[in-house]
């Protein structure tokens, strides 16, 4: 009998599978708003377990990358109210992926453009935001150094999130996702070679911490917690993320308080497919030990290790990302064995105003009627 495609009950929200879209920014909204080409991408993904969205910027400050659908006007808002609408049709479930980049950003789409923002100001080196390269063109450019956020500014973000949360429940989502992974606005407070603050945001392991989580508490006492749930990357080396001395310390203490707040899951991402050092041996036994509640992960499943994953009691659900992108119907391929398509890099994200292609065009499975 298949774990992965048996269902699953998260915190009162029923998955009819295990099989988990990952969230990945595809770039196809012109004009920061979902439309048909968005409605059609996530409708024909619809048998997945859960859909987790893109990376939804929650304020102008938060966006690092050009084209992505936000949720910070009642505009966007209606428009998603027809992605989450199209997915419950055909009985699927839908949770938001809220994002804010913190200093993975770029003066040229910062709103006056200002500096981005961050834990401390100190630039990423070598990576990349996607904004103007010059006026009218889009294009990477190196992410401009940022400011560090005074404590008031820490509480607007909070708030800013929660504002976000109300309107993706209003738009008819099913939760949401903070995403505290990848390098983002979190990781730059959790990170200690980089958090150098010297308030009640930076230096010990609580502190760091402070941020995400009194920001997940306040979306939990906003929409409920069984509706929340976080997205982390312990080890992540993402966009400067350098090692710190009590790295594991931070993140099994962070299983431990994560856990005592009853969330719908915890995701954890997999840096590793992506050229992470590996995450030290025992690692996620201990954080598994830790964290009590409905565990997640990504990064490089396939099939059979999903199975041993959810057989040996490691994870509870698996998320799967770039299977998604050719395979629309990657879990009815699953469920009869079929072959999976594999996906062309160059239109992972949308550049050049090439919406549907490598978007909405990979077909669903056809047995050949003359087997
Ligand atoms: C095109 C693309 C876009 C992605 N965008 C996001 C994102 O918006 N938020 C996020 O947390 N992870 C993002 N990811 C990471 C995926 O969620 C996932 O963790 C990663 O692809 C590893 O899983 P896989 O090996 O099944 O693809 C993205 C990945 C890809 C390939």
């Amino acid at each position: 009998m298949s774990l992965l495609l048996s269902p699953f009950d998260m915190a009162g929200t029923p998955l009819t599978n295990r099989v988990v879209m990952a969230p990945m920014t595809r770039a196809r909204a012109l004009d920061d708003i979902p439309d048909d080409h968005t409605v059609l991408y996530y409708r024909q993904r619809a048998s997945a377990g859960l859909i987790i969205s893109e990376g939804i910027p929650i304020s102008r400050e938060g966006c690092g990358y050009l084209f992505n659908p936000g949720l910070y006007s009642d505009e966007q808002a209606l428009a998603w109210r027809r992605v989450t609408d199209e997915v419950h049709a055909k009985c699927g479930r839908i949770f938001a992926q809220l994002w804010h980049v913190g200093r993975m950003s770029h003066v040229s789409i910062q709103p006056g453009q200002a500096a981005p923002v961050s834990s401390v100001a100190v630039v990423a080196e070598r990576s990349n935001a996607y904004a103007w390269v010059e006026p009218g063109k889009a294009g990477p450019v190196q992410a401009s150094t940022p400011r560090a956020l005074s404590i008031d500014e820490i509480q607007r973000i909070s708030g800013d999130f929660v504002s976000a949360a109300r309107r993706a429940m209003d738009a008819g989502f099913d939760g949401i996702e903070l995403h505290g992974a990848n390098g983002y606005l979190f990781e730059q407070f959790i990170n200690g070679a980089l958090n150098t603050r010297d308030d009640r945001y930076g230096g010990s392991i609580a502190n760091r911490q402070r941020f995400l989580l009194d920001t997940l508490d306040a979306l939990a006492a906003t929409i409920g917690a069984e509706k929340v749930a976080v997205r982390i990357s312990p080890f992540g080396r993402l966009f400067d993320m350098q090692p710190y001395g009590d790295e594991a310390e931070t993140w099994i203490s962070l299983a431990a308080a994560l856990s005592a707040r009853n969330l719908a899951y915890v995701h954890l991402s997999d840096q590793l497919t992506i050229g992470a050092e590996a995450i030290p041996q025992g690692f996620a036994s201990q954080f598994r030990k830790a964290f009590r509640g409905t565990l997640m992960a990504a990064g490089g499943f396939n099939r059979t290790t999903a199975e041993t994953a959810l057989a040996e009691g490691e994870l509870d659900l698996i998320a799967f990302g770039r299977p998604f992108i050719a395979n629309p119907d990657l879990v009815e391929r699953m469920r009869h064995d079929w072959p999976l398509a594999e996906g062309d890099r160059a239109t992972f994200y949308g550049v050049n105003g090439a919406v549907t292609r490598g978007y909405t065009d990979y077909p669903a499975y056809q047995a050949d009627a003359s087997l």
